[in-house]
C-alpha cells in the first residue's frame, strides 16, 4: 500500500571524477598514435564535450561509487549502519556476479545486512533506480535509500572507433533518499522499447570462459539522436503532468549529459531557457548512468540548486530505455 502522505527526499548528494582528466586535444593527440584523426574542433561542435575523465586500471566502478556514497551519506548526515537499501545504476559493473552494490555495501562497511542490487538500464539507469527507490519509500518498505549512477565507460570503448570513444567518460554520483512527510519526488514516468535495442548496444557475452561476440560499445548516432530528442520531451511532459506542474514551475532541468545539441532540443521543446539546465557534458563527456547524479550534485554543491526548487531529471539510453522524475529538491 502507497502512503499518500509519505514522499523520498533527497537529503545529501555526493559525487566522484576520477583524477586522469582528459581534454580533447590530448586524446586527439593520442589518437593520431594509432592513425586516427579526430580534433577538439570536431568533438565540440557536434557534441559540446571539451574533456572527460578515465579510470586508472587499478579502479573500478564500486570505488567511484564508494567515494560519491561516502561524500552523499556525510552531506545527509547519515550513519551507513541506517541505510535500508543500495542500488547502483551501472551498465559495467565491477564484475559479472555479485552485483556493485553489494561490493559497495562492503566497502563503505555496512554490516546491517541492507538490501543492495543493481539497476541496469543504461543511461537512463539513474533515472530508473530513483523510481525505484521512491517505490520502495512510499510503500513504507524502507526509510533510507542510498541511490548511485556509477560507471567506468571507458572500458568499454573501442578507441580505434572514432566516432564513439570521443563521446564518454568514467564517473559516480550518489544521493542519499529519506522518508519524509514534506514532498521530495513528486512524480516519475519510465519507458523502454527493445525494438530498438541494435542502435546502442555492447553485444558481447562471456562464454566458456572467453568473451563471445563483440565487447565494444556500438552505435547508430543518427538513429539515436533522432529518438533521443522525441522521448525525452514526451517523458519530460508525462512526469510533469503527474506532479500537476508545468515546464515554466521548473527552476532546473537536469537531463542526461549525452551531448549538447540533444540537451539544448529538450530545453528549446519545453520553452525553458538554457540557463535552466545543468551543463557538465563539457567537462566530464557522456558517463551513462552517472551523468545525472554528478551533475545534480555539482550544482547542489555550487549553490545554485536550493532547498524547494523543482527540479526535472530526465535521462535516455540504451535498451531503449527512458525516464524522468520531478522533485522539489
Ligand atoms: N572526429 C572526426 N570525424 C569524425 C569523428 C571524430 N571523432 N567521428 C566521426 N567522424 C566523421 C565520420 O567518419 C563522418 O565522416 P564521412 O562523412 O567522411 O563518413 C562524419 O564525421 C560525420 O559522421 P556522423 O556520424 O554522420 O556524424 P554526426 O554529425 O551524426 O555526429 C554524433 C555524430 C555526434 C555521434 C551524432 O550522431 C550524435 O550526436 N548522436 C547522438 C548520439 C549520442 O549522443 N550518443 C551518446 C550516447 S547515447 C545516450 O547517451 C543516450
Amino acid at each position: 500500500m502507497t502512503h499518500t502522505n509519505l514522499y523520498s527526499r533527497i537529503i545529501g548528494t555526493g559525487s566522484c571524477l576520477p583524477p586522469t582528466r582528459v581534454t580533447n586535444e590530448e586524446l586527439a593527440s593520442q589518437l593520431a598514435t594509432r592513425g586516427i584523426e579526430t580534433s577538439d574542433e570536431w568533438i565540440f561542435t557536434r557534441t559540446g564535450i571539451r574533456a572527460r575523465h578515465f579510470v586508472n586500471a587499478e579502479q573500478n566502478t564500486s570505488d567511484l561509487a564508494l567515494i560519491a556514497s561516502q561524500q552523499a551519506l556525510e552531506a545527509a548526515g547519515v550513519d551507513p549502519q541506517t541505510v535500508d537499501l543500495i542500488l547502483v545504476a551501472t551498465s559495467t559493473p565491477d564484475c559479472i556476479f555479485p552485483s556493485t552494490a553489494c561490493l559497495l555495501q562492503n566497502k563503505l562497511g555496512i554490516r546491517n545486512n541492507c538490501a543492495a542490487f543493481d539497476v541496469q538500464a543504461v543511461c537512463s539507469g539513474f533515472a530508473y533506480a530513483l523510481t525505484v527507490a521512491d517505490q520502495f519509500i512510499r510503500s513504507g518498505t524502507y526509510r533510507t535509500v542510498l541511490v548511485v549512477g556509477a560507471e567506468t565507460f571507458s572500458r568499454l570503448l573501442d578507441f580505434n572507433d572514432r566516432s564513439t570513444c570521443v563521446l564518454f567518460g568514467d564517473g559516480a554520483g550518489a544521493v542519499v533518499l529519506r522518508a519524509s512527510e514534506e514532498p521530495g519526488i513528486l512524480a516519475s514516468a519510465l519507458h523502454a522499447d527493445g525494438g530498438h535495442a541494435d542502435i546502442l548496444c555492447v553485444p558481447g557475452r562471456v562464454n566458456a570462459g572467453a568473451i563471445a561476440g563483440n565487447a565494444f560499445l556500438h552505435m547508430d548516432g543518427q538513429a539515436v539522436l533522432k529518438l533521443a530528442v522525441n522521448v525525452l520531451e514526451k517523458v519530460a511532459l508525462e512526469a510533469l503532468a503527474k506532479a500537476q506542474l508545468s515546464p515554466a514551475d521548473l527552476d532546473w532541468l537536469i537531463p542526461h549529459q549525452a551531448n549538447i545539441r540533444i540537451m539544448q532540443g529538450t530545453c528549446r521543446k519545453l520553452g525553458l531557457p538554457f540557463e535552466r539546465m545543468v551543463v557538465t557534458v563539457d567537462q566530464h563527456g557522456n558517463t551513462s548512468a552517472a551523468s545525472i547524479p554528478l551533475a545534480l550534485d555539482q550544482a547542489v554543491r555550487d549553490g545554485r540548486i536550493k532547498r524547494g526548487h523543482h527540479i526535472l531529471i530526465e535521462g535516455v539510453g540504451g535498451g531503449f530505455t527512458w525516464g524522468a522524475s520531478v522533485i522539489r529538491f
